[in-house]
C-alpha cells in the first residue's frame, strides 16, 4: 500500500516558513490550510502567500480550502500550480462542477467532509474526485484530539472505493500521531495530514519516518 504523509504548515513557525518547508522534504506533499474566518472561525493564508511559498517549497502543495464560496477561489489556486485542491462538501451546492473545473485546469480534485457530514450522498460521485478528506477533528485549528467516531465513515468510504476499483486517495486530517495513524490506516486511510505531531517534534524528518512506519506496520 502506498502511504503518503502530508505535514500541515499550520503548525510551522510562520516567521520561518521557508526553513520549515526545508525540514519536511522527506514528506510527500505539503498540506496548506486555507481558512477564511467564515467557513471556520480562523484565518490563515491567501493566494499571494501560497504563491510565494510554493516557489521556495521542495514539495508540491496539497491545499485544504476551509472557505465559503470555494468556486470563487479554488480555480485560481489550481491555475497557480497546486498539486491538489480540496474544498468542503458543506461549502458548495455543486461539488461535481467544481471538481471538473479543477481537473480541467490540471489539479487533483478533493472533497472534504466535516466530522458530522455523512459520506453516503457522495459515494456515487467518487469517480469525480481524486481524493476524499475525512476530517478527524472539527476544522479550524491545529492541535485538537483525533475523533475515533469518524472511523465508521472512513470504513464505509474505503469499502466503496475498493468496490469501485478507482484510485481515490483517502485522506485523514486532525490529531494524527504515531498512535492515531494506526487506527486511521486500519480503517482504510492512505494519506495522512499531520501538523503538530510533525512540527512540534525535535526532528520533523524523523517524525515523518515514524508516522510512515506506524501507518504501514
Ligand atoms: C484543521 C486543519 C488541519 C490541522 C491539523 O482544521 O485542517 O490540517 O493543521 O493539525 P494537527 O495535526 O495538529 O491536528
Ligand atoms: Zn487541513
Amino acid at each position: 500500500m502506498v502511504t503518503r504523509i502530508n505535514p500541515s504548515i499550520l503548525a510551522a513557525d510562520f516567521a520561518n516558513l521557508e526553513r520549515d518547508l526545508g525540514r519536511i522534504r522527506t514528506a510527500d506533499l505539503v498540506h496548506v490550510d486555507i481558512m477564511d474566518n467564515h467557513f471556520v472561525p480562523n484565518l490563515t493564508f491567501g493566494p499571494p502567500v501560497v504563491d510565494r511559498l510554493a516557489q521556495v517549497s521542495p514539495l508540491p502543495f496539497d491545499l485544504h480550502l476551509m472557505i465559503e464560496n470555494p468556486e470563487r477561489w479554488a480555480p485560481g489556486y489550481a491555475e497557480a500550480g497546486a498539486y491538489s485542491v480540496t474544498f468542503h462538501a458543506e461549502a458548495t451546492t455543486n461539488p461535481v462542477g467544481l471538481a471538473r473545473k479543477l481537473r480541467s485546469i490540471g489539479a487533483r480534485a478533493g472533497i472534504a467532509l466535516k466530522p458530522g457530514t455523512a459520506i453516503e450522498p457522495y459515494l456515487e460521485l467518487l469517480p469525480e474526485f481524486d481524493q476524499v478528506l475525512v476530517m478527524t477533528v472539527e476544522p479550524g485549528f491545529g492541535g485538537q484530539s483525533f475523533m475515533p467516531s469518524t472511523m465508521r465513515k472512513l470504513r464505509t468510504l474505503s469499502a466503496a472505493v475498493k468496490k469501485s476499483g478507482l484510485d481515490v486517495w483517502l485522506q485523514v486530517d486532525g490529531g494524527i500521531t504515531e498512535d492515531t495513524i494506526v487506527i486511521a490506516a486500519e480503517a482504510g486511510a492512505n494519506t495522512f495530514v499531520a501538523g503538530s505531531s510533525v512540527f512540534n517534534a525535535a526532528d520533523p524528518a524523523k517524525q515523518i519516518a515514524l508516522l510512515r512506519a506506524a501507518a504501514t506496520e
